[in-house]
């Protein structure tokens, strides 16, 4: 098992109260407790002795666990978080300070936390209990599942979001963050899961089990379905393996929806990329089991607007195959036909993933999308560009680009518009098809994503390059190390606004 739901509360009480055997405490910089009685007072004054000595600031994250004795609690340990200081603490902020503490109880091996929270932010309380029970929803993954020895993880069995009175708002807050929690947690699951593990069969197969159960529309489309489409983009790339491809759609398609609107999200789903023909290096290439992030964001985002009953229908496309060097696979130089009719020039087999979207892209057009996401682990460069933490944003035209944009700030998936300025089209030039699939080094992410622009037709469309962001390669206090779900909160963010952006064209 890779993940379990906490039952998780509101639970009015002050610290004191709490009947858990940790309760975290989001510490802010020159805090002095005033707000958290008892808590100066435990273990013989250690909170504050410890600030005084330089131990423990409260800096972003910082830890420190102390008993509570002296404080008069019920609670026998409180875990102080720091969360940088009160004026500029966000919902990230909240949502990392909760993953950090339910990560540090399961360490200890505690099952029970409390998470308290303190006025002083300026951080939406709606919004700040959703981010905790997503927190501590996310801390209850384990990446070690396949361990058959010397690994007994605990799991969090209760927590309680406390010191906020209750209501149906709140509650619904707490119900939204387990929601979003869990969709993470599968995303994660999915996109850990080795190649051999998770063929593209076997992936197509856990995608519609977790879409039906959450009560939304599966069709799984074999070879013979995917020829049928001419989709010669996709087979391209899945004729040099002994897998057969598959293409995944789901439909949410709810009564009452936003009427002329429909979110298409599609997702790369290659589930090893070895690069063909065009051989990656040995070094890391372990880590391309991850190639189907985006389409593991995909299902479990759709699966998520499913169970909050999102009044907007959404689509969801993830084509899915291994990228393998077998007999028969694609050379360099080879020119293939997609769906839509367009002929490219494959210089290079390891730009597979834009030839699956394209077709994917053009289906989700198809079927009706009126509004295009795409969501890859694309290049390479674009982690040069912006790094391990920031997802690079693509698109037009700029209302949908910020529609986006917004929706993931408010996720905290961070992520950053680049340009996709018509000049580095002559990049993918071909003497021979109607362009190549690589432009080369310069400006690698952005030929990208110029290259997938020629099949979203005159649709708003977004491209979110996630190969930076959907593995973490360092553990951090809020972050294991492994897939990280990247895109899923992002996804459906942007269904709950979706009357805000339906004009958007
Ligand atoms: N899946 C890779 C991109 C990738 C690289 C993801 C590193 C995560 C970490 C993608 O299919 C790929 O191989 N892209 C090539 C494109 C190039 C040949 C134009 C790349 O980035 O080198
Ligand atoms: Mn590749
Ligand atoms: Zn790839």
């Amino acid at each position: 098992m890779t993940h379990q739901t906490p039952r998780i509360r509101l639970d009015p009480r002050a610290a004191g109260e709490l009947d858990a055997d940790v309760v975290v405490v989001p510490a802010f910089e020159e805090d002095g407790f005033a707000d958290v009685p008892g808590l100066a007072q435990a273990a013989g004054g250690e909170a504050v002795a410890a600030h005084d000595r330089g131990m423990f600031s409260g800096k972003p994250f910082e830890l420190l666990v102390l008993g509570t004795q002296g404080a008069g609690w019920r609670a026998p340990r409180v875990a102080l978080v720091g969360a940088g200081p009160a004026a500029s603490c966000t919902t990230e902020v909240l949502r990392r300070v909760a993953i950090t503490g339910a990560l540090v109880a399961r360490q200890q091996r505690l099952r029970r936390v409390a998470l308290l929270m303190r006025p002083g932010t300026s951080v939406p309380v709606a919004e700040a209990v959703q981010a905790v029970a997503e927190g501590v929803t996310i801390a209850n993954y384990d990446g070690a599942s396949l361990k058959t020895a010397d690994h007994d993880p605990v799991w969090i069995t209760d927590a309680a979001v406390a010191g906020v009175a209750g209501g149906d708002a709140l509650a619904a807050a707490v119900d939204r963050g387990v929601i979003l929690g869990e969709a993470t947690n599968q995303a994660r699951e999915l996109a850990n899961e080795p190649g051999n593990r998770l063929t593209p069969r076997v992936f197509a197969e856990r995608g519609a089990a977790l879409a039906s159960a959450a009560g939304l529309g599966v069709e799984i489309l074999d070879e013979t379905a995917i020829a049928d489409l001419r989709m010669g983009l996709l087979l391209s790339i899945a004729q040099g393996s002994q897998e057969p491809p598959r293409l995944l759609v789901l439909r949410h398609e709810p009564a009452g929806a936003v009427s002329n609107i429909t979110l298409g999200l599609v997702g790369k789903g290659i589930t090893f990329d070895t690069g063909g023909i065009s051989i990656k290096p040995a070094d890391n290439m372990d880590k391309m089991k991850d190639d189907m992030s985006g389409g593991a964001a995909v299902i479990a985002a759709m699966a998520a607007i499913a169970r909050l009953k999102l009044p907007v229908r959404c689509l969801g496309v993830v084509p899915m195959t291994e990228n393998m060097p077998g007999g028969r696979a694609i050379k360099p130089g080879d020119v293939v036909t997609s769906a839509e009719g367009k002929t490219v020039e494959i210089l290079n087999t390891d730009a597979e993933g834009r030839l699956v979207l394209g077709d994917a892209l053009w289906y989700a057009r198809k079927l009706g999308a009126t509004h295009l996401v795409d969501l890859a682990t694309l290049t390479g460069a674009v982690v040069v560009a912006l790094g391990k933490t920031t997802t690079g944003l693509f698109g037009r035209p700029q209302a949908w680009v910020d529609a986006v944009l917004e929706a993931s700030r408010r996720a905290g998936d961070r992520s950053w518009p680049m340009p996709i300025f018509d000049d580095y089209k002559e990049l993918l030039k071909s003497e021979i098809a109607d362009f190549t699939n690589t432009g080369g080094r310069p400006g690698g992410s952005i030929t990208g994503a110029l290259f997938i622009k020629e099949f979203a037709g005159e649709l708003p469309w977004v491209h979110l390059d996630i190969a930076g962001t959907a593995w973490a390669e360092e553990a951090k206090p809020y972050q294991p190390k492994g897939a990280t779900g990247v895109g899923v909160r992002t996804l459906v963010q942007l269904a709950m606004t979706a009357p805000a952006w339906s004009g958007a064209r």
